[in-house]
């Protein structure tokens, strides 16, 4: 049977479907990049905010025409958040749709894909407690850096957040299955490794947490780039930044969302940290780590945010000044506690407009940021040919600032010394030192 698949959502949606494709290997299939030649055709999905579900309803309407007009056999499935966050009703919302998998039952799609043989739908959304998927060796989709889940689910609660319903509880994964998937990553000639969790912070096997398995990875492969994602702010210690300091191949990013720079609204969102807090830990990373990069997310129109509310996260956000940011309006998300109790008052014009006024301001820090490189001379991971002109290889410094620079006969892969010679307001510009 042939399956194709497709992914929404986050780095973790995407090491899902690597997952995914590894236990559908296992069991015989063979994955078609042709929707038209599929047997099965699953959709992982997202539910966190309300545009990308509406995107992935309308293709699966879309999708659901091959099966209506070409292919009556054909099977379709959701698989990912959304199957856990509509459970069954998702049967009655799309009509066609055969196979309804959450995420922790992925190991048993290939035997509810025979079910169908005889039964007409197959739907497991239980978020068991134990798993980890320790056995399964995920498979990378090509490139230089793959992912690594060293944690799932969430247990912040957030009010705001889909998460910890759709995913369930945190949990850890052993970390001598992590250490044997990065050393078979290296051997498979990946380059980077980015380990993923909602909040890796919250690592914890036995007496190991998130900083002492960061160092472990750093040592045992010391050729390869760590990066991390993502970090709960108040979870920052100064042990994490002892190790990032050290060692040269783990990356001087962190990604750390502030969501919004009211205080009153923080807590509203049951986020366990002040604006004070935020910006003190900002000045210990970057007094231990003074050259590195910081990210966030930030969102806009929470319930009740007022005008002087969104001021107040343009004031931080300025102060900061984030080497890059993802940028949100609210949705509400039918379950969570903002939904139950708070109200979605704030009208979407006024979201948009905040939306797109912040996404002006982080525009103009990302130049900022961007064009304090100029001058420096950094490792870069060359990464591929510039999709814009083939003379130029891309890659990215440690910071995950990318750099197109003039292609020599260095090999895609390696790591070479570019001095940064200029910046666009998305790019550096550089030159390979010889
Ligand atoms: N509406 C808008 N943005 C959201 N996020 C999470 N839930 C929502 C929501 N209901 C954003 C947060 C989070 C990122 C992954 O998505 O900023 O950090
Ligand atoms: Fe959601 Fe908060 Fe957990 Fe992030 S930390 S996944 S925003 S509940």
């Amino acid at each position: 049977m042939k399956f194709y698949i497709e992914t929404y959502g986050c780095q973790m949606n995407i090491y899902d479907s690597e997952i995914i494709c590894s236990i559908l290997f296992k069991s015989g299939f063979i994955k078609t990049s042709n929707l038209k030649k599929a047997d099965i055709i699953l959709l992982n999905t997202c539910s966190v905010r309300e545009k990308p579900e509406k995107k992935i309803f309308n293709r699966f309407l879309k999708i659901n025409k091959i099966k209506i007009f070409k292919n009556k056999k054909l099977k379709l499935g959701i698989v990912g958040c959304l199957a856990t966050h509509y459970k069954n009703n998702l049967f009655d919302k799309l009509k066609f749709l055969d196979l309804i998998v959450g995420p922790d039952s992925y190991n048993k799609i290939p035997e509810m894909i025979k079910n169908l043989k005889t039964k007409k739908k197959e739907i497991d959304v239980r978020l068991a407690n134990q798993e980890r998927y320790t056995k399964i060796i995920p498979i990378p989709n090509g490139g230089r850096s793959a992912f690594i889940s060293i944690m799932r689910g969430c247990d912040n609660m957030c009010t705001f957040c889909i998460v910890p319903y759709t995913r369930g509880r945190e949990k850890s994964r052993n970390p001598n299955s992590i250490l044997k998937e990065c050393k078979l990553l290296y051997k498979k000639g990946y380059k980077e490794i980015i380990l993923l969790g909602q909040n890796v912070d919250a690592y914890f096997w036995k007496n190991m947490k998130f900083f002492q398995l960061l160092e472990l990875i750093a040592k045992t492969v010391p050729l390869m780039r760590v990066r991390f994602l993502t970090s709960y702010p108040s979870n920052i210690t100064k042990n994490l930044l002892k190790v990032v300091k050290k060692y040269s191949n783990i990356c001087k990013h962190f990604h750390l969302p502030l969501q919004s720079g009211s205080t009153r609204i923080l807590s509203l969102m049951r986020r366990k940290y002040t604006v004070e807090e935020f910006l003190l830990i900002i000045k210990m990373i970057k007094k231990i780590i003074p050259d590195c990069s910081i990210s966030s997310d930030i969102m806009t129109g929470f319930c009740t945010e007022t005008q002087e509310d969104h001021r107040e996260t343009i004031r931080i956000m300025n102060i900061i000044k984030f080497n890059f940011s993802f940028l949100f309006k609210y949705s509400s998300r039918q379950g969570t506690y903002a939904y139950r109790k708070l109200k979605d008052n704030v009208p979407n014009s006024l979201k948009i407009s905040r939306l797109n006024e912040i996404i002006r301001l982080q525009k103009s820090h990302s130049f900022y940021r961007l064009k304090q490189n100029i001058g420096k001379i950094q490792e870069v991971l060359i990464e591929g040919i510039s999709k814009k002109d083939e003379n130029y290889y891309y890659g990215r410094n440690s910071k995950n600032d990318i750099i197109v620079f003039t292609k020599n006969k260095s090999k895609i892969g390696s790591y070479k010394k570019v001095k940064i010679l200029n910046s666009t307001f998305t790019t550096l510009i550089g030159e390979i030192i010889p």
